[in-house]
Formats: structure tokens, sequence, C-alpha cells
């Protein structure tokens, strides 16, 4: 059951799309508060409640113990004491006695205190009270998360294409770089779909210009690595470079499409390209435009986005520059600082540049005639120029699917694309956070996701690359990607591990009819992609502990191995299961597990996989590039069950089209 409570004047989020009527009074499920200085919501949590959700959130898989806040940032610095990142995804589940969904349809900053002050105690407090309210009431998490998902509409579905491999690094400047990224995974038999094109490609990093010196015929590039198999995938930046004579800019500011300052002027603030305006993604008019805008890339014969930047992050605005050299002015001018005037005013005043809530506060969209300062619906930005962009496909690029996916994001723009879990860095913890966000982003709507395969910044290390990809190979989005400056980490550059690499990547391939159709299931059926132990198995009180192994799917649970030097890991069974250990699609073995707690040794090399009684994984010889692949000869790796029998469902379709109703795309294979 869904309950809707409205307090104050919400702002329409759009993250809803079924119609609810609202019910009178406060929720039963919990005090709420409202008065000028805000809203807080609270209710007790009991011993055994687990708390899942808020998506794209540091820590674990439950939530409980820590406070977060949804304020969109851009902070690539992910250590455990961060309460912001990203996204903003208001999404709560609850889970022990009763199972409660909570999600909280608000624009701007909320902080979630979930057992943070108190242990047993649940705290949602935002500065105004204007918002709406939903609590859905269901037998179990899973039911609760489909009713979530049947009211927020469904997840944005990408072409096939996008389930094989992408490499990317923030650095890949020539055609002549990227033919070499191509060339390079072809020779060593890396499979390859996709090769991301981070800024440089662009013209002094000017959205949708491509460098004409760089790439004076780009859309013959553009089909010359389609040949090859591969798409290029280009990067859209949030704020327009202000340049006069760019048209991109000029004509931004004639139509009025930019966010403004109080007096009417454009903002501006700097990102990669300097000086930049800011399209004003949440009137409607704007939107279209901005979206618009991507033809001139889809006419090269693009086929997917990623956008970035779209917290929209600021460097800094011309006045908060201003303010901080007159204050070091000042400062100069003095014979002596003291400590508190270098960490205060040195050191944060040069820091506090960046995404200053000051700035946040300084403009304003135009919202169907309506002034709306940004910091009210700051976390609505980045999801509206996903939204821009999806809008704008579907008229850019009528009945095909268009590869999409955003660093910032709110629910609701899960029905434009998909996310990327913004920069991690190369450490073994990022290997982790990366499992532990997947089920809870794909809670919340998110299911074409994946973090930066390796680690985005600092220096990989080869293992930590084999490890990563032992689980970068089950999620939806697979993509290699690196800052500028850190270890160049291609797969292929790690001589001593590529065999291990390319078996890895093969066998990604291999399981796409797998993946695939999970996938499709999720998308079409509001069911899940990954999920925590503990929805299928809430009786089970070692299940719900479980915090770094993932169902997937109907049939399968994956137990990565996220630690340096381990030969091995701790995994907890709720059932019987079959395990296969794998070290490539054609060199495996395996055992039936009872259920309970094991040691599994798992080698450097090696994967591991359980498939649950009664399931069958249907599996295809590996190939080049998706559009290679055969998914016709399949081999069913399978567990059966009591009665020997086990099988799948599997989809199949064109990878292209968007006609997804069609009976024949399923068929039930039996092992
Ligand atoms: C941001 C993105 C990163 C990209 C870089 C340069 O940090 O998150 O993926 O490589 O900008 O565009």
């Amino acid at each position: 059951m869904i309950q809707k409570y409205l307090y104050g004047v919400p702002f329409d989020t759009e993250s809803v799309v079924a119609p609810i009527p609202a019910s009178q009074g406060d929720p039963p499920v919990g005090t709420v508060k409202t008065s000028e200085s805000g809203f807080c919501f609270a209710c007790p949590l009991a011993e055994g409640d687990r708390v899942y959700g808020l998506g794209e959130a540091n820590r674990g898989i439950n939530k409980r113990g820590f406070v977060y806040v949804s304020d969109n940032v851009d902070d690539g610095l992910h250590t455990e004491n961060k309460q912001r990142m990203y996204a903003a995804h208001n999404f709560i589940v609850i889970s022990g006695q009763q199972n409660l969904g909570l999600f909280f349809d608000y624009p701007a900053r909320i902080r979630f205190d979930i057992g943070f002050t108190r242990r047993d105690w649940l705290e949602v407090t935002c500065e105004r009270a204007d918002l709406a309210l939903y609590v859905i009431t269901g037998d179990s998490a899973c039911d609760v998360v489909k009713q979530f998902r049947a009211i927020i509409g469904r997840s944005y579905i990408p072409p096939k294409f996008a389930f094989g491999f992408g490499q990317s690094r923030y650095g890949y400047k020539t055609q002549a770089d990227f033919e070499e990224v191509v060339a390079k995974h072809r020779q060593a038999h890396i499979p390859l779909d996709m090769v991301y094109m981070d800024i440089d490609y662009m013209d002094h990093y000017k959205d949708f210009t491509v460098n004409p010196e760089e790439f004076p015929d780009f859309s013959g590039f553009v089909s010359k690595m389609k040949e090859q198999g591969v798409r290029l995938v280009p990067i859209v930046d949030a704020g327009v470079k202000e340049e006069a004579g760019y048209s991109v800019c000029d004509e931004g500011k004639e139509k009025g499409y930019f966010c403004k300052r109080a007096d009417g002027t454009d903002f501006e603030g700097t990102v990669w390209p300097g000086w930049s305006h800011f399209p004003d993604v949440l009137n409607p008019e704007a939107r279209a435009w901005f979206g618009s805008q991507y033809k001139a890339l889809t006419d090269c014969g693009i086929e997917g986005f990623w956008n970035d930047m779209n917290e929209p992050a600021l460097f800094y605005s011309p006045e908060r520059l201003k303010a901080f050299f007159e204050s070091m002015d000042e400062l100069s001018r003095k014979d002596n600082i003291v400590q508190d005037e270098f960490f205060g005013k040195v050191v944060g005043g040069a820091l506090g540049l960046m995404n200053a809530p000051e700035d946040y506060a300084s403009f304003y969209h135009n919202v169907n005639g309506q002034r709306v300062r940004h910091d009210r619906v700051h976390n609505l930005y980045g999801g509206n120029m996903t939204r821009a962009a999806g809008e704008a496909f579907a008229c850019l690029r009528p009945g095909r699917r268009t590869l999409l996916y955003s660093r910032s994001s709110f629910i609701g723009s899960h029905r434009y694309g998909g996310i990327w879990l913004g920069d991690n860095a190369s450490t073994w913890a990022q290997l982790l956070a990366n499992i532990q966000m997947m089920p809870n982003v794909q809670l919340c709507g998110f299911l074409y996701t994946g973090a930066d395969l390796c680690g985005f910044s600092y220096d990989t290390t080869p293992d930590l690359a084999l490890r990563w990809l032992e689980f970068g190979l089950f999620t939806p989005l697979m993509r290699n990607h690196a800052t500028d400056g850190s270890r160049m980490q291609e797969y292929y550059r790690f001589a001593d591990m590529l065999p291990a690499l390319r078996k890895m990547l093969r066998l990604r391939y291999a399981l796409l009819p797998y993946l695939y159709s999970t996938f499709m299931k999720a998308a079409l059926e509001n069911t899940s992609y990954f999920r925590p132990l503990g929805f299928d198995f809430p009786a089970d009180p070692d299940a719900r502990e479980v915090q770094d192994q993932l169902l997937l799917g109907e049939g399968v649970m994956v137990a990565p191995v996220y630690t340096q030097n381990a030969s091995g890991r701790h995994v907890y069974l709720p059932e019987a299961m079959k395990l296969y250990r794998i070290r490539s699609v054609d060199d495996y073995d395996t055992e039936l597990l009872p259920a309970g707690h094991h040691y599994v040794r798992c080698a450097l090399d090696e994967v591991l996989l359980f498939i649950r009684p009664g399931h069958a994984v249907p599996v295809a010889r590996p190939a080049s590039c998706t559009a290679q692949l055969d998914d016709t000869a399949l081999t069913l790796w399978a567990c059966p069950d009591e009665n020997g029998s086990a099988r799948c469902r599997m989809y199949t379709d064109d990878g292209e089209t968007s006609d997804f109703a069609a009976p024949e795309h399923w068929k039930t294979l039996e092992a």
C-alpha cells in the first residue's frame, strides 16, 4: 500500500509518475514536525531493523549507523566520513518486523540520520516543510521496492552494445590516441564495444563541438570505428563556455536559456572550459533547446553519451574569487598571520571557492514563469540535464535506443539514463564501496550503473585491476576509466595479468545472455538486477547481515574478492548452491555447497559464481564485441533442484529498437 502525505507547497520534482491521491493527517508510522524552520520525520528503529536505500551513498548496504546528506556535490574523495555524493536518492526501506518504504520527494538538501545520533532512531530533516512523503508498506522489502519502482516509472534501457566493455581515460586527445586504444584491444584479443571520449575531444571544452584539427572528418571516424564494432561515446558537460561566436553560448544568452543572477544577468562560474553558463534545464523550453544541441553529435553517427559535471560543479564564481582575493590581499598586508587565519582564510578560503553554497543561492531558474532559486531545487539539476538529452533522443533518434548516463542524478532521472558512480579511487576500499552501492542504487530505479573499474584517481595495481574486473564483469555498465596523470590502466598494459584479464572480459561476453535477460526483467517487471541477500532470506539472521555478496537476478549469487593478497574469502550460503569457480568460460570447476558458512578458495585469476537451486545460466561463446555475439549457441550452467530440473527465462531482442513488449522476446530454457 502506498500513501502520500503533502506538506506545505511541494515543488513538482516529477520523480513520481503515478497519480496518487494525498492522504489526510500524518503517516501512522512516525512523527512529523513542520515549522518555519523546517521539516522533521522521526521514527524508532527496532534492534534488528536494516535500512536499505539512499542509492549512491557511502558506507554499507545496510545504511544504519551513520548520517547521509542528499546535497549533490562534485567531490571525488569518497572516504568513509563523507556524507554527500553526486546524487540525491531519497528512498529508504526499513526492513525488520515490518517492511516500510519512505520516499522524501524534496528537491534540495535533506539529511538522513539513520541511527547516528541514537542507534534506535531515524530522523529525516530538511530546511523547508514543502515536500511530499510517500509511505509504502508491503509483505517484504522486495515487495516495497517493487511498489516504489511502479510509481516512479520504468527505468532507462540502453542499447545492447552498452552491455559490452568500454575503455575510457581522461587524457585521450587525438584520433590516433583512440585508434591506438582500439587497435591494442583487438591485438590483445580483448573484447571491446565502446571507447569513451573525455573532454579533450572538444574544441576548447565547448559542448557539442569537436576539435577540428584532431578530428578533421569526425563522422568518417565514427563510422570507421563502428565498422570495427566500436562506438565512440563522447562526454557532455553542464557548463557552456562563455565565448562570443560560439553558437550554443550566443543562442542560450539570446533566448534567455541560462540560469540567471538576481539582477537578470546570466550567472557565470568556472568549470573545465573556463567561464561558463549553465543551461536552465528546469525550464522545459530551455531543456528542449539544450537537448536539441546533441544533434550536432548524433548527426555524426554518435549513439551514446555521458553527461558530466552536472551537480552542477562550480570551481569558482567571479564574486567568490574576488572576495577571496580581497581577503588574501588584506592578510598579505599583515606582519603575521595566526594559524586560525591560515587554515580558516587561506586554506579554507581557497577550498571553499569550489561548489560554494553562496553561489548556489545566487542564481535562479525559470520554472514555468516562476523564478526559483537554485539551492531550493539543487538536487534536480543533473537529472534534468539527463532528461534534456533523453527527451531529445526521442526526437533525434526515434524508435532507437541511445546510450546515456550521468554523474549527478535524482530519482526520476532513472527514466532517462543510467549513472556511473563518479570519481572513485584505485583502492580496495572503493572496490568494496562499488559492491555495496550497487543494490542500493538499483532499488532507487537506477539499473544501468557501474563504477570506474580499476579506480579513477591514484595509481591502480595489476591485482586490483583484475579483482575489480572480476566484480565489474557483472555490473550493467562496465567501463575502465582513469584520470589524467594516473598510471595508464588499459587492461592490455598489465602484461603479467593479461591472460587472466582477457579471460574475465571474455567471460563477461559469455554471460551476456544471462546478464542482459536479468537487466530486461528488472526494467520491464520492476524486479532487481542486484539485491542484498536479506531481501530473499529475511528470516535468516546470517543472510541479513551479509554486506559483501549480492544476488544477481533470479538464479545467481556473486561473492567478489575485494581484499589484496587474498586467495579466497568467507561466503555465507543461505541455501545450498552450486559453485562455479571460473578461470575462463572453458575452464572452471564446480562444487555443490550446502547451506552455511564456507571459506571458499578463489585464486587471483578466478571468479566465484553461485547458482541457486532450480536455476540455469545460459552461456554463449565469447565474442570480440556484442554485435558478434551468437546467443543461439548456448551452454547451460545449472544447479538442479530436488526434482532434477533447472531453468531460466531468457530475453532476446535486436538490442537497438524500443519494442520491448513482444512476447517472442522471452523463452524458457531447461537444463
Ligand atoms: C570529472 C569526471 C571524470 C572526467 C573528468 C574530466 O572528474 O567525473 O569522469 O574524467 O571530469 O572530464
